[in-house]
C-alpha cells in the first residue's frame, strides 16, 4: 500500500467520518466512552511512562510557570494530568491555570480529581472546542496540549488558535506521540499496533478508540512537516524534542 501523503492531511479522520464535523463527534464520543478507564489504561498501556512525559513537558516550561501572574491553558486536557503536572512544576507560584476539553465526562474526572490536589495552583475546568476557544487574543502566557492535539479535525486552524489566545510572546508546548524508527521503532510499533489495540479494547470494553489510537499517529505530521505549519501559523520559533526515541515528543514554539 502507498505511504499516505502527510503534508496534506488537514486533521484527525476516524474511520467512517466524512467531513471535519463527523470527525469531531466522532472524537468526543470516543474519549466521553472510555472516560471512566482513561487514566487505568494510560498507565497500563504506558508502563506509567506517561507521568514522566506530562512532568518533563512541565519542566520545559518551569521559566514562565514560576514567573508572578502567569496564565496558563491546558488544550484538550481530558482527567487533566497534564494540567496538575503544571501546576506541580509551578511549585508554591500560584498559577491562572484553566483546563480545557470538549469532552464533558472527561473534564468531570479531571474535576473529582482536582479534590484530592494540595498544590496552590487550582485549576479552571472549562468545556470548549480547541478550534473555536472561548477566550479573548493576546490572554495567556503559555498553552500546553497533551496528547490532544493530534485528534484535533484541522491542525492548521488549532495551531492559528493557540496563537490567537497566546500574548506576544507567549510559549507552546505540543506533547504527542511520534513514529519512532531503527530497531526500536519497528519493536515498538508491533506493541503499538497489535498489542496496545486488544488489550485497550479488553479494559475499555469499548471497540475502536484503541484502534484508532496508532492510525491517528500514523497519519500525524511527521515533525519537518508540522513545525513548517506552526511557523505559517505565526511562531517565530519553532523546534521538535523527541522523548524516549521518539515514541513521544515536544513541539515548542514561541509567538
Ligand atoms: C488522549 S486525550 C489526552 C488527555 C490529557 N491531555 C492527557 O494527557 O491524558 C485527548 C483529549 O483531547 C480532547 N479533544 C480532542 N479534540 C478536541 C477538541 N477539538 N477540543 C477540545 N478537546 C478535544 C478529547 O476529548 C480528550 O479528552
Amino acid at each position: 500500500m502507498p505511504e499516505p501523503i502527510k503534508p496534506n492531511v488537514i486533521g484527525a479522520s476516524p474511520e467512517g467520518t466524512q467531513d471535519q464535523e463527523s470527525a469531531a463527534r466522532a472524537v468526543r464520543e470516543m474519549f466521553t466512552s472510555i472516560a471512566p478507564r482513561y487514566d487505568l489504561l494510560n498507565h497500563v498501556l504506558s508502563f506509567n511512562v506517561d507521568r514522566v512525559w506530562w512532568r518533563r513537558a512541565a519542566r520545559t516550561f518551569r521559566h514562565v510557570l514560576v514567573c508572578p501572574n502567569t496564565r496558563v491553558l491546558d488544550l484538550c486536557c481530558g482527567t487533566g494530568d497534564m494540567t496538575f503536572a503544571l501546576g506541580r512544576g509551578a511549585g508554591k507560584n500560584p498559577l491562572y491555570i484553566v483546563g480545557a476539553d470538549f469532552s464533558h465526562s472527561m473534564l468531570q474526572r479531571a474535576n473529582e480529581k482536582s479534590g484530592e490536589w494540595r498544590g496552590a495552583s487550582a485549576a479552571t475546568w472549562v468545556e470548549a472546542d480547541a478550534l473555536r476557544l472561548p477566550f479573548p487574543g493576546e490572554n495567556f502566557d503559555l498553552v500546553t496540549s497533551a496528547f490532544g492535539f493530534r485528534n484535533l479535525a484541522d491542525y492548521d486552524a488549532g495551531l492559528r488558535e493557540i496563537v490567537r489566545v497566546l500574548r506576544a510572546g507567549g510559549e507552546c508546548g505540543i506533547l504527542d506521540f511520534g513514529e519512532p524508527s531503527g530497531m526500536a521503532g519497528a519493536l515498538y510499533r508491533v506493541y503499538f499496533k497489535q498489542v496496545l489495540p486488544r488489550v485497550g479494547t479488553l479494559i475499555s470494553g469499548v471497540r475502536g478508540p484503541y484502534a484508532y489510537l496508532p492510525a491517528s499517529v500514523e497519519r500525524f505530521p511527521e515533525p519537518a512537516e508540522m513545525l513548517k505549519r506552526m511557523r505559517s501559523a505565526g511562531f517565530s520559533e519553532a523546534t521538535w524534542t523527541p522523548y524516549t526515541f521518539g515514541i513521544a515528543g515536544l513541539y515548542r514554539g514561541r509567538k
